[in-house]
């Protein structure tokens, strides 16, 4: 059998039904449609599979928290993720939940088997246990201090530190997340997974396993490395019981991705199909006889490429063929982080603000490659949006429709140019190859290219003074651009599928052009048939509107800093401080998640946040680690490819000024600041900041509303003067 014929299941990591969609999880679900679309252009049957992923400590916190019932908490966020799906164009086949009777009886099965196989034993370990309660504290459910790096932890991560999975037991002084009161451990028996036995399948698994070298890189290094045996079960009554086991339910990572194989039950029931030939598909000649194709984002690599695989196996179902993982995104260049407001919701911030859902698709795909980190800020999607779909494919789309209708009124007379032909083929293929090697913005650019290749095809055929001379001819090459638009609605209708249904219509071709193959894309029209009517199909994003944007989002960062009472960190800090000092004043030289190898074991749903908290101590002589000295400020510089930043020359006693970037540019015109004495750290490792060197830090306060004021000394103090 050729391996693109097999059946194909494409999956997406599941939402916690436990808080609104943000544009972090569109990097997730809109390339996996992306896909899905291109997929099916190319005659391939493909179940696209998803749901919400309800179990787990947040779930039962928050709801307990709002005074309603898990289930209640979930269907409010199943509801919506649904909703925001169908807004962005994302449709999936089947999408539950994994408190679905289906998911609870697959799970028990995958469990039975694992126990069966031999795969699961049991062990005494210590349960932190709130007397108060009277209840076992699982993960979230107990707060105490990281074993590890002595920062203040929840649950079954230190996700506030060190990043280290916390195992049962593990977390010092621990207390209960619920009353407060202290809690205790108690000796309690739960069932471990015998991950370590895998070891040796993985590593062939790995070398076959495909997808982005993000995924199976970081996985083979992770095996080389040892594996531990998994804690599964959960002291809860919130869950998939575990069988045989009286008040435990199994670990939330263990019915989360079985849910991509109840879903696809729940997809084959109402389908008529069957799901066992995805997941039960016997091994052929060149491997497992179905594709399953994994989208995750870089956070959660370890549960799909090992611990999933592991499970598959020991319970006897089939194997992931292709795991693929974004980088994660970021917002403004910050983390992504709910609690310091930087984060853009697509209902609230960009659909409801009347944002065309195809704009958002365009940017996630184009913007940059899919295992990088991706960064929002509304004048990249404005600059993107205006110079590429604005001025390159609608201005294409409009001129040419426009120009056919009013001269024409109908598809002109003619035959479509072999090198016009010749350059759709081309096209064609290199976009199905760069999707083949999950390359979206390979895709993006070169549908861009066919684009740009036939404004200038128009431009230099100059149909507008043709029509004057030579009616013909003139409707040779217009037949040549309409020819060129339909390639481009085929091509780009994965990408942008309301929009490309406008254009299709507007060419007057029926039926759906999602339905519609890559290889109609090199049948052109047929001459003399009825035109739509043209409109513009994107139009720019203004200035006063990204503006809007812009504010709506830097009150939210305001009021979520003053509202967590952060003072420290680099985000409040923004306006004025320079050189490399990240969160936590410098602490932890925080590692983006998006190097997904940081992050093993256990993710937690809150693991974005940074919660406001003191640092920890230090020592006297810690704080005299900086040297901080006196600076008289001699010249100010705007630096031009930055918004934020001036580069300013002082003099802190030394042969030479210093040069420094630093973040004030919002809060003090140049010229006031030339002059000022100030306080710099001045052994600060130098950084580049928008490519200019950086050799120190301007010290200023921020009272997280906004208002920045630089330090300085209260009398007179000659440049060099030590702070002490
Ligand atoms: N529930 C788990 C996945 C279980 S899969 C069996 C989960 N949920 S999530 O809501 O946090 O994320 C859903 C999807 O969005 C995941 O693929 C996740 O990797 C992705 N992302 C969530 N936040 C993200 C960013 N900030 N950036 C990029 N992708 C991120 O993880
Ligand atoms: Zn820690």
């Amino acid at each position: 059998m050729k391996p693109d014929t097999k059946p194909m299941i494409v999956t997406c990591g599941l939402p916690y039904a436990n808080g609104m969609a943000h544009l972090g999880h569109m990097r997730t679900y809109v390339p996996a449609d992306i896909y899905v679309r291109s997929q099916r252009k190319q005659g391939r049957e493909v179940v696209f599979i998803c749901g919400s992923d309800t179990h787990g400590t947040p779930v039962v916190v928050n709801a307990e928290k709002e005074g309603v019932t898990p289930a209640e908490l979930v269907s409010v966020y199943h509801d919506h993720f649904l909703g925001i799906f169908g807004r962005m164009g994302v449709r999936f086949d089947a999408f539950g939940t994994t408190d679905d009777i289906e998911n609870h009886d697959r799970t028990t099965d995958i469990v039975q088997k694992l126990i069966d196989g031999g795969f699961v034993y049991s062990k005494n370990i210590d349960i932190a246990y709130c007397p108060r309660c009277d209840r076992f504290l699982p993960d979230r459910y107990v707060e105490g201090v990281c074993p590890h790096c002595g920062v203040i932890a929840r649950g079954d991560e230190c996700d506030q530190g060190c990043k280290k999975p916390l195992y049962p037991g593990e977390i010092i002084n621990p207390s209960c997340a619920v009353c407060k009161g202290p809690a205790e451990y108690r000796s309690q028996e739960h069932y471990f997974f015998k991950l370590s036995e895998f070891e040796g399948f993985l590593k062939d698994y790995l070398e076959t396993l495909r997808g982005t070298d993000n995924a199976v890189n970081y996985a083979k290094g992770w095996v080389t490395q040892g594996l531990q045996d998994w804690c599964i079960s959960r002291n809860m009554d919130w869950g998939v019981k575990f069988p045989g086991a009286e008040g435990l339910v199994v670990y939330v990572w263990v019915d989360a991705p079985i849910g991509y194989v109840s879903f696809t039950e729940e997809w084959a029931k109402t389908a008529g199909d069957s799901w066992e030939k995805f997941w039960k598909a016997p091994a052929g000649e060149n491997g497992q006889e179905s594709e399953i194709v994994h989208f995750i984002g870089g956070d959660i690599v370890y549960h799909h490429c090992i611990f999933w695989p592991a499970m598959l196996k020991g319970a006897g179902y089939s194997l992931p063929t292709d795991v693929v993982a974004s980088g994660m995104v970021k917002i403004e260049d910050k983390k992504f982080s709910k609690s310091r407001g930087y984060v853009v919701w697509v209902g609230e911030d960009y659909l409801d603000q009347g944002f065309h859902p195809d704009l958002l698709r365009y940017y996630l795909a184009g913007y940059t490659s899919h295992t990088k980190e991706l960064n929002f800020s509304w004048e990249m999607l404005q600059e993107k949006i205006n110079s590429e779909l604005v001025a390159v494919l609608g201005n294409l789309f409009y001129r040419s429709l426009l120009f056919a209708s009013k001269n024409f009124g109908e598809i002109p007379k003619g035959t479509a140019e072999p090198a016009i032909l010749e350059r759709i083929k081309t096209a064609t293929a290199d976009s199905v190859k760069a999707l083949s090697e999950y390359e979206f913005k390979k895709y993006t650019d070169t549908v861009m290219e066919l684009a740009s290749f036939a404004n200038t095809y128009f431009q230099s055929h100059e149909p507008w003074a043709l029509i004057k001379t030579d009616k013909e001819k003139c409707g040779e090459v217009v037949y040549n651009c309409l020819s060129l638009v339909k390639a481009l609605a085929v091509l780009f209708e994965p990408v942008a599928p309301g929009k490309m249904q406008e254009a299709w219509e507007q060419l007057g071709l029926s039926g759906k052009v999602a339905d519609t193959l890559y290889e109609d894309a090199l049948v052109p029209p047929v001459p003399g048939s009825a035109l739509g009517k043209p409109e513009i199909l994107f139009t720019k994003l203004e200035d006063d509107r990204i503006a809007a944007m812009d504010e709506i989002a830097k009150k939210r960062v305001h009021l979520a800093m003053t509202e967590a009472g952060l003072i420290t960190g680099e985000e409040t800090r923004a306006g004025a401080v320079s050189g490399d000092i990240k969160n936590n004043g410098g602490k932890s030289a925080q590692k983006s998640c998006c190097a997904a190898g940081e992050k093993r074991g256990e993710k937690s749903m809150e693991n974005e946040e940074q919660k406001a908290e003191l640092l920890p101590e230090i020592s006297i002589d810690d704080f005299f680690k900086a040297q901080i000295k006196v600076g008289k400020i001699l010249s100010v510089e705007t630096i031009e490819k930055s918004t934020k930043l001036y580069k300013i020359m002082v003099d802190v006693g030394e042969e030479a000024p210093r040069q420094i970037v630093s973040g004030i540019r919002a809060y003090y015109e140049a010229d006031a600041l030339v002059g000022k004495t100030v306080c710099v750290i001045v052994n600060l490792k130098p950084a580049k900041l928008c490519g200019v060197q950086s050799q120190g830090m301007i010290l200023a306060a921020d009272d997280g509303s906004g208002k920045v004021s630089l330090l300085m000394p209260d009398q007179e103090l000659g440049p060099g003067s030590n702070i002490c």
